[in-house]
């Protein structure tokens, strides 16, 4: 990710936590923000495509297609898809298991989760999703990188 992006995120996520400190009438303006961006992101048809290629790219990728040997792919898709539709905003229950629990025993460094949000980028360039939108999205990830990356 080049430095605008990462600016891009970091103010994305002081945004939400202004949001997030305030009262409830605020509260309501970030639900109806977040199921904004399920909309903008182009609804679960776009959002299943987009973790598609999401899953094409890391798998082509020669920095971290090696953490997903012996996975079950179609069960990371799935709850990626569970994932992104629950935190845009979609109404959708992710059902999968707890980041720090799914991520501990990978042994993951920042250089993965760089390269992971750099193949996200990809596959959201590719399904056309705004570069605004898109920033919005990271800013819900890059809190996780906490519990995913372990070294
Ligand atoms: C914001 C960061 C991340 C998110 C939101 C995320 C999300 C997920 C989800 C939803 C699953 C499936 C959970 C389940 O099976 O119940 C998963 C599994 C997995 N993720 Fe991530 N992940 C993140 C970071 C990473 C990174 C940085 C890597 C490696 C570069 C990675 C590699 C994997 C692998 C290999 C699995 C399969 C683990 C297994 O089946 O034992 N993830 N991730």
């Amino acid at each position: 990710m080049n430095t605008r992006k990462i600016s891009q995120v970091l103010a994305g996520l002081s945004l939400a936590c202004a949001l997030g400190a305030t009262a409830p009438v605020q509260a309501e303006a970030q639900a109806q923000a977040d199921a904004s961006l399920f909309h903008d992101l182009g609804g679960l048809p776009v959002i299943r495509q987009t973790v598609h290629d999401f899953m094409v790219a890391m798998l082509a990728d020669p920095r971290i297609r090696h953490t997903f040997d012996g996975a079950n792919l179609k069960r990371v898709e799935d709850k990626l898809v569970e994932q992104f539709c629950m935190l845009s905003g979609g109404g959708c229950d992710y059902t999968g298991d707890p980041m720090k629990e799914v991520h501990q025993g990978l042994k993951l460094t920042n250089a993965d989760f760089n390269a992971l949000v750099e193949d996200l980028q990809l596959a959201m360039d590719k399904n056309g999703i705004a570069s605004r939108t898109q920033n919005r999205l990271l800013a819900l990830l890059a809190p996780m990188q906490r519990d995913t990356v372990t070294r």
